[in-house]
């Protein structure tokens, strides 16, 4: 592991902020590579063709992503924020954390709501934002240190599927998975990476979850298909990451953002179609991949829950829930879970 402070709040004012903030990463380059090439290669020389969504944010995806949120066709940000803005208080006197983790946090917006009903709870005392996106997460971390002074922010740079083992332990956690992230792994995935926050949490650890609900596909579409272009924008970027890390010679231009709700599955399923037959060079593989026109290429499924079901994943992998909200339309869903496990 890799552990340095933020570079550039070392002067001045912002000097009062250095000793405040870590960030630790855990993918090592090398590794990191090797570990991204082979998935590269058994998704991409697959059938149908499919990308861990962990492709999709890079810097240039993280940003396009924040601009997602800002969309109006999508809802789940904006309903997700306000269920956060109505019962952040619950959550913080329900679980009285000292230490906030975010799983997968991106820009870490939503979570000030969190933080400053912690704050306000008197329990608080730092915040661990754990994402693959480097840049996003020393951003996000330098001005959180920086609105909130008294709060330690110790970042970690890693991967869901390798590290939440190492998630720092400073006392009582509230782990919150945001977003609708849970909604990016396929059902399989979701019970390891269920049973893996489930293992990686202490007897008093909270885990907090904002889940996306089935709807009327018309909206659900709609949110994935924003007329700004800018989840298109989100997904073709994916093309630019695959020629920049692996010597590939995709040409975007050639292929068509499709986001369509698979109603079997119970997920939107964002692709990439080839506009016409074409055979792409992937130096780095030392492979050719050809797509037939209309041919898809999966960068992501976002699935979309019922809540009898989640609940039911959710037990199974041995977690109690001890509160849930909805916002005004029961267009998404906040829970609070325990480990079900006494905490004396
Ligand atoms: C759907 S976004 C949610 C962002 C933010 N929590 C929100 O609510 O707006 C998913 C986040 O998970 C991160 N992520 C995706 N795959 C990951 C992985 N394998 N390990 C760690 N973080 C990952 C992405 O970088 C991104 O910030």
């Amino acid at each position: 592991v890799e552990a340095r402070g933020i570079e550039g709040v070392g002067a001045g004012a912002l000097g009062q902020t250095a000793s405040r903030v870590w960030v630790e990463v855990y993918l090592r380059p090398l590794a990191w590579r090797c570990l991204r090439y082979r998935e590269a290669k058994a998704g991409l020389l697959q059938s149908p063709r499919e990308l861990s969504p962990k492709w999709l944010y890079d810097e240039r995806g993280s940003r396009l992503f924040e601009e997602i949120t800002r969309q109006p066709e999508y809802y789940p940000t904006r309903r997700e924020r306000e269920i956060l803005s109505a019962r952040a208080g619950d959550v913080a006197r329900l679980t009285r954390a000292r230490w906030l983790v975010e799983l997968g946090s991106g820009a870490s917006k939503k979570t000030r709501l969190l933080l400053d009903a912690l704050r306000d709870e008197g329990t608080l005392e730092g915040f661990t934002p754990f994402d693959v996106s480097e840049e996003m997460l020393r951003g996000s971390s330098k001005r959180l240190a920086w609105d909130y002074p008294s709060l330690q922010v110790h970042g970690v740079v890693g991967d869901f599927e390798q590290h939440l083992s190492v998630l720092p332990r400073h006392g009582r956690r509230l782990l919150a998975l945001l977003g609708g992230t849970l909604g990016n792994f396929k059902p399989g995935e979701r019970a390891r990476f269920l049973g893996a926050i489930r293992a990686s949490m202490g007897p008093e650890d909270f885990f907090l979850l904002g889940s996306d609900l089935l709807k009327e596909t018309s909206t659900l579409e709609a949110a994935y298909n924003d007329a700004a272009g800018v989840t298109a924008a989100f997904n073709l970027n994916v093309l630019e990451v695959l020629n920049r890390e692996l010597g590939a010679g995709f040409v975007p231009s050639q292929f068509q953002h499709v986001a369509r709700f698979d109603a079997e599955h119970g997920w939107i399923e964002m692709l990439l179609r080839a506009k016409r037959a074409q055979r792409v060079r992937i130096s780095s593989l030392q492979a050719s991949v050809s797509f037939a026109e209309g041919e898809t290429l999966r960068t992501e499924v976002s699935t979309k829950f019922d809540r009898d079901a989640l609940t039911r994943e959710l037990t199974q992998a041995g977690f109690a829930r001890l509160a849930d909200w909805t916002d005004d339309r029961g267009d998404f869903w906040l829970t609070l879970w325990s480990t079900g496990r006494a905490t004396d």
